[in-house]
């Protein structure tokens, strides 16, 4: 299910980073802050157990979470959103996988995986900036599949339609959460009107 998550300073944030005047500093900050946003809205429905804890004056039962939360940035763009994350549930494990999209085909290749235990019973969320022709975010899915993980959660800033379908056909059952749903591909794969390059723009290279 597609989820687009609309709230005022999530849209004035991915405003400033669409601007091609935002510079590499401003353009990380942003997207720190709106991933920190979108994790609260994204984990507003994850399981609680009860415990019984002392207070300093008191016994109760009360709530903590049940499951483990692992975080999944696909490399290197997906980085650009592990801090904004880490800093409103400190405890996340963190799993790397890299891929990169080939400029010609835009076919995903994978360079690097690796994953905490937990992936396999844990809420996994898989973050990457962009969701153009949904390849990545695929081959993302399916490798975290072959660990085990069940409970698969695809959480990325700006998404195309074309790369959304090509997810929810390919895993259906895995929600997909956008600050935005685009309007399309250009002819080079990039979104429009997208945010050009998010790799590029958070790590300042070309
Ligand atoms: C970008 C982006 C996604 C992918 C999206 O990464 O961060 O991972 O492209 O495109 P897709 O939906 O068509 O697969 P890129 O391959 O440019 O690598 P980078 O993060 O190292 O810049
Ligand atoms: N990857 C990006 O970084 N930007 C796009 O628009 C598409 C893929």
């Amino acid at each position: 299910m597609l989820k687009v998550l609309k709230h005022p300073l999530i849209t004035h944030k991915l405003t400033q980073m669409r601007n091609k005047n935002c510079g590499t500093k401003d353009f990380r900050q942003n997207l720190d802050e709106i991933a920190g946003l979108m994790a609260y809205e994204i984990t507003r429905d994850i399981p609680l157990k009860e415990v019984e804890i002392e207070t300093p004056v008191a016994t109760c039962k009360t709530y903590e979470m049940e499951k483990e939360i692992v975080l999944v940035p696909i490399l290197r763009a997906g980085l650009g959103m592990v801090n904004g994350i880490c800093n409103l549930i400190p405890t996340v494990k963190i799993a790397h996988i890299g891929l990169y999209r080939d400029e010609e085909t835009l076919e995903p290749h994978t360079y690097f995986e690796k994953y905490p235990k937990a992936v396999k019973d844990a809420i996994v969320m898989i973050v990457d900036p962009m969701l153009a022709t949904g390849g990545s975010a695929i081959a993302a899915i399916d490798m975290v599949k072959k660990q085990g993980a069940k409970n698969i959660r695809l959480v990325c800033l700006v998404g195309a339609p074309e790369g959304v379908k090509a997810v929810e056909k390919a895993h259906p059952e895995v929600d997909i959460y956008l600050a935005s749903l685009d309007e399309k591909l250009n002819e080079h794969g990039y979104i429009i009107p997208g945010l050009g390059d998010a790799g590029d723009r958070i790590f300042g290279t070309k």
